[in-house]
């Protein structure tokens, strides 16, 4: 049994949100569905759910782009998951995602990520996996040059984490929050005793403040060995763009490819992978699959 059948840990990705700084490449379709590279977004982010050993998993999306999405995924029973759609009709905080899923979580511990974040470094899927085991939360931060843009981590003397803080002026440390938080249970009850902040959302740093007061959290570094994206503005969409392709053609690997990442968890047979991989042949992502479907784990 893994870590996360034992926990029963469900997932959710976050696919709504407004996505103005795309605009006007955003104004028909979600961020989510635009291409990173060779694949829709949000398959980097399921890719990441389904590493950790996550096979039930919720997507929120606006109510105008649902269709879409479940165009793409359907219930997931090709990839070997249980997907599971859930709208979100204003795109009102990051912590509102459990509030929404709590009917979906029954209690469970979960693992929320943004639906435009992309991770990739060596040993990532061991610490997910020994994230998603864990009974405490776990929270992943990252050196970044633009503190001011994200949620900053305080440390104190002992590196110990000690605050969040939401876009600050004056950043206390260079390290964000990335957009993958593992909470316990409690999440969707502690979401909703969050007040509105200043701007109407609500707000991530409020629910990981209130894990951080209790001690029941930790805030795990991501060195230099890993690589973290979000993909709101064309730069940075051109950027992680940039970065799977050189990956990709250098190493003759593929990131977030989850039919891949469901075939060496063990959700979907060679069989299968093959079968997902016959309409792509023409493509390189196509060719991929197959490759992997001939020469096994
Ligand atoms: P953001 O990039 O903060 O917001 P956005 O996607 O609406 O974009 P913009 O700021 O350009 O208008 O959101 C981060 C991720 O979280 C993104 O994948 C969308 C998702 N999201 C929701 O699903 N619901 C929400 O209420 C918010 C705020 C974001």
């Amino acid at each position: 049994m893994t870590a996360a059948s034992a926990t029963g840990r469900k997932g959710i990705v976050l696919a709504g949100g407004a996505g103005t700084r795309l605009h006007p490449v955003t104004r028909a379709v979600s961020k989510q569905l635009m291409p990173v590279y060779d694949k829709p977004m949000i398959y980097y982010p399921l890719s990441v759910l389904m590493s950790s050993g996550i096979r039930r998993i919720a997507v929120v999306t606006t109510p105008q782009d649902r269709e879409q999405f479940r165009r793409l995924l359907g219930d997931g029973a090709e990839l070997g998951l249980e997907i599971v759609w859930i709208v979100q009709p204003a795109p009102e905080g990051l912590a509102q995602a459990w509030i929404l899923a709590e009917d979906f979580l029954e209690g469970a511990p979960s693992a929320m990520i943004l639906g435009d974040n992309i991770f990739y470094g060596h040993g990532l899927p061991e610490r997910l996996h020994a994230a998603c085991g864990r009974t405490e939360g776990t929270v992943f931060a990252c050196r970044v040059a633009d503190p001011e843009r994200y949620g900053v981590v305080e440390f104190d003397g002992r590196g110990r984490a000690v605050s969040v803080e939401e876009k600050p002026d004056r950043p206390k440390s260079g390290y964000a929050v990335t957009g993958l938080y593992f909470f316990d249970g409690r999440a969707p009850e502690l979401a909703k005793s969050i007040a509105p902040s200043a701007r109407g959302e609500l707000e991530i740093v409020a629910l990981i403040e209130k894990y951080l007061r209790e001690e029941s959290l930790r805030v795990e570094i991501m060195g230099p060995g890993f690589a973290w994206f979000d993909t709101g503005t064309h730069d940075s969409l051109l950027e992680a763009g940039e970065f799977v392709r050189t990956i990709e053609k250098r190493q003759g690997l593929k990131i977030g490819c989850p039919e891949e990442v469901a075939f060496r968890m063990g959700f979907i047979s060679a069989g299968r992978l093959r079968d997902l991989a016959r309409p792509m042949l023409k493509t390189g992502y196509g060719q991929h699959l197959a490759r992997i479907a001939e020469e096994g784990l």
